[in-house]
This record gives C-alpha cells, structure tokens and sequence, in this order.
C-alpha cells in the first residue's frame, strides 16, 4: 500500500458496506456533502438469453475521488460501465452521472464524461492523430479553433506523440489503448470512465496510466476506473467497490477496505521455535514458520501487542521484528467474498 495517504486525503465519503449501512465516516473536506458524480439505485442488467450480469447494484462515486470498480472477470463492471454511459439499458433500476439520469441525459451528460470502454473503436487506415482529430470533429460541442493543439496536447499526455503518424492498425495493444484514453482526454472533463485502462499495457506503460490518473485527479477531475487487478486500485485509488458475480460486495475508502482484511502477525526472530511456542500459548492461531521469520492470524483486538511481544521477551526469544502487517485488498476480498479471484462459473 504506497497510498494509502491519498485515500484517507480525499476520503471525505462515507464507507458504506453492501446494504447502505454506514460504517465509518472521514473527515470533512467536503467531498461527502458534494454531490456524488456518479449514483445507481437498484440498478440491474438480466441479458437477454438470461444471464443476470448486473444485480440490485447501489454505488456511489464521490466527487474528486479515484474510484477503483474492482472485480474479477465476469463480475458485470463493463456491464455497469455500459449502463452508465447509457450504451445499455438497465433491466431495472436507475442511474444518475453529474447528478443527472441516464440513459434519458446521455446527450448533456456525455461531453462531460471521457470515457474508454474495452477496445476502443478506431480507424484502421487513420494515423493516430488523425484518428483523434476526426473523432474530436465528430462532438458537435468541441471547439475547431483549439482542435489541432488539444489533439497535440493529449497525445503527449499518453505518451503517444511520436508514434502519432503511424496508422493505427498498425498499433499494438498498448498503443491502441493509449490513442483510447487520449480520446477521452481531448477537452477537460468532470468525469473520466476508463474500462481497464492499462489493458494491454507494459509495466512501464501502467505506471505512466497511474501518474496520468494521479494527475487528472490532482486537477479535479474525478476518476472512475474498472480492473481485476488487485494491486493497481491499491496503488492509485482513494475509493473502491468490490463487485462479485453481478453484486455489490463493499465499497468505501481503499483504506477502510485494506483494514477489514486482519492482516497477520509477523515476527522475525534467531529463537522461532521458541516463538511460536510462546504465541501458541497465548492463543495465537494459524501460525506458520520460514527459517527465521514466523507469520500467524492477527490477534484479536483484546490482546495488547505490546503484552504478546513482552511475553517473547520474557521467554528468551531474541526479537528482531514483530507487528501486525496490514492485510492487502486481494485478504479483503478474500475475507469478503470467501472465495478467490477467480472468474465465476
Ligand atoms: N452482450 C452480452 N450478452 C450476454 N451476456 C453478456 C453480455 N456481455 C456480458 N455478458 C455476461 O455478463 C456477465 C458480466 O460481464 P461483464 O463484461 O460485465 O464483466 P466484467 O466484470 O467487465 O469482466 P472482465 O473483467 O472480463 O472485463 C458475464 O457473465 C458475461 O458473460
Ligand atoms: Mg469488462
């Protein structure tokens, strides 16, 4: 967890967990009395042919938060995605974005929203500069006098300025994904929609669509983001919700998650048969052992850390390091859901 800073920065919202409930409330920096950007009632998609891919989801994306809509393959966050930008219809339910209904406000709604959904549509036989003008002239509401510099302009931002003259079919997946998200950025927005937006990236190309994001957010637009993967929404998401098979599993602030997995207790030490003898006396479960390091379930909140380390110490066993690591989001999940992260049959 390198930021967790910025999550409880921008928290601001209330954590609630699959029910509504509120469970935790942070500061008051304004972000919870703001309006929400984005907020689903109910909202449900039944495909046709049957399959529910979208079930009785109520989120809510707070202004001015990095917001990670996390599941694993199959769990409906492109579905939601589609529904929102009113590409779908819901089966049942209501969404609202920029505090407006959709599908009904697709036409006021969408200039504001950039949005780059699974493989953005592209022309083969157009460079990629090209392909940006011709989609920038296609929004009736963009200004042709800034055009040429805005298309410029976003190309450098996703790094994609010296393969601009390229065509685009000639592209690799990375690229293709780059010219998507420059897309969405041809005029400021108050809402970027990114659909796995390091698809297809290089490690390198991930940390440049982080530091783009942290940016975006830092000039106040809010970004809301799909991905299955676990360690990118820990890296730059302030908010996030889980989604399992088609449901709503928690959302609320990425630090708030974190903290509901137990995380374990870890104790490096010369001494650790000694160790583990000692924990297991004072009830300590789950313990397991690698050479000198000896890792067990978090103790329960009634147990002082301080006493259990005394206790070592008092037996003799030489402690190097001993603490509580925090649980990672993927526990959380885990802890959550009671199962893996694995695609549901
Ligand atoms: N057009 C469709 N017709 C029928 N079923 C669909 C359709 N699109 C998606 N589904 C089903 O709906 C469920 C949710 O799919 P969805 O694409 O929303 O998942 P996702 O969370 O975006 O997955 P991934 O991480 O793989 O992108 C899946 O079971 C999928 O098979
Ligand atoms: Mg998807």
């Amino acid at each position: 967890m390198t930021d967790t800073a910025a999550g409880s920065e921008a928290g601001g919202a209330a954590a609630e967990d699959a029910r509504g409930r509120v469970l935790h409330a942070t500061g008051a920096d304004g972000a919870a009395t703001a309006a929400p950007v984005i907020r689903t009632r109910d909202l449900t998609k039944r495909y046709r042919g049957g399959q529910l891919a979208v079930d009785g989801l109520d989120l809510t994306v707070p202004t001015g938060s990095v917001f990670g809509f996390l599941g694993p393959n199959g769990s409906g966050k492109t579905t939601t995605i589609r529904m929102l930008m009113g590409l779908i219809d819901p089966t049942s339910g209501t969404a609202e974005v920029l505090g407006r209904p959709m599908p009904e406000a697709t036409r006021t709604v969408l200039p504001e929203v950039g949005a780059l959904i699974e493989g953005p549509a592209l022309y083969g036989f157009l460079n990629g500069r090209d392909n940006l003008l011709r989609y920038d002239r296609a929004d009736p509401t963009a200004d042709p006098s800034t055009r040429r510099a805005r298309v410029g302009t976003a190309l450098e931002r996703v790094g994609l300025a010296a393969a601009s003259g390229k065509k685009a079919k000639a592209y690799s997946l990375g690229m293709k994904q780059r010219l998507g998200l420059a897309a969405a950025l041809l005029r400021p927005r108050r809402l970027l929609v990114l659909d796995e937006p390091t698809n297809g990236l290089d490690p390198q190309g991930m940390r440049e669509i982080r530091l783009l994001v942290r940016e975006l957010a830092a000039e106040g637009t809010t970004v809301f983001l799909s991905s299955h993967l676990l360690d990118e929404i820990e890296q730059v998401c302030t908010h996030a919700a889980v989604m399992a098979r088609g449901r709503l599993i928690v959302q609320g602030p990425v630090a708030d998650l974190a903290a509901r997995a137990r995380g374990r207790l870890a104790v490096t030490t010369p001494d650790p048969g000694d160790a583990a003898r000692i924990l297991e006396e004072h009830g300590i479960t789950g313990l397991s052992t690698d050479g000198d390091r000896l890792t067990a379930d978090a103790p329960p909140a009634a147990v002082d850390l301080a006493d259990l380390n005394a206790a070592l110490v008092g037996g003799g066993v030489r402690v190097r390091f001993f603490g509580v690591e925090r649980g990672s989001l993927e526990e959380a999940f885990v802890a959550l859901t009671g199962e893996g992260f694995d695609v549901a049959g």
